[in-house]
């Protein structure tokens, strides 16, 4: 089974086409979450299909927590995260506690960025 999974950004549109449980492609985003989209490749197995949680994929969870260092790069990655946890919102919302990672914003479609500040964490 092909599939595509598409997700609609300010601006760009980042296409990736999926074969199987791998992501085969992704066309290049314009919007600077490619790190948070890279990191998260490995998730899009789960967040697909269900399933269980691979330790890549919790790998890849703590890569994008590791990235952020201030107000800014933690807003960021959660309005790119929104468009991951979009793939399947059901799911998203389990990943983190799935990863015992304590994500300091809800892996949800309808994460509310714009109040996080990174001196909460
Ligand atoms: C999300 O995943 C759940 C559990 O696998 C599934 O029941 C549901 O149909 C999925 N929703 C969408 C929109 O794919
Ligand atoms: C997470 O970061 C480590 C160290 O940089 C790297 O080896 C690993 O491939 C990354 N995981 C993912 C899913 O990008
Ligand atoms: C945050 O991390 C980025 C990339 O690793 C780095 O360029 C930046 O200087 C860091 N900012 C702070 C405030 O530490
Ligand atoms: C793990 O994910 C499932 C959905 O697949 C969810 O029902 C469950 O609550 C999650 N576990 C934790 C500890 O968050």
């Amino acid at each position: 089974m092909a599939g595509s999974a598409l997700f609609r950004l300010t601006g760009a549109v980042l296409v990736c086409v999926i074969v199987g449980a791998a992501v085969q492609w992704c066309a290049e985003a314009q919007d600077g979450c490619m790190i948070v989209y890279y990191d998260m490749v490995p998730c899009f197995d789960y967040l697909s299909n269900g399933g269980s949680v691979s330790q890549d994929c919790c790998g890849g969870l703590q890569n994008v927590t590791a990235m952020v260092n201030n107000t800014a790069s933690l807003q960021a990655t959660c309005y790119c995260m929104i468009n991951v946890a979009a793939i399947n919102s059901t799911l998203a919302v389990g990943l983190p506690g799935n990863c015992s990672i304590n994500l300091p914003y809800q892996l949800s479609p309808d994460a509310d960025c714009s109040t996080l500040t990174y001196s909460s964490l």
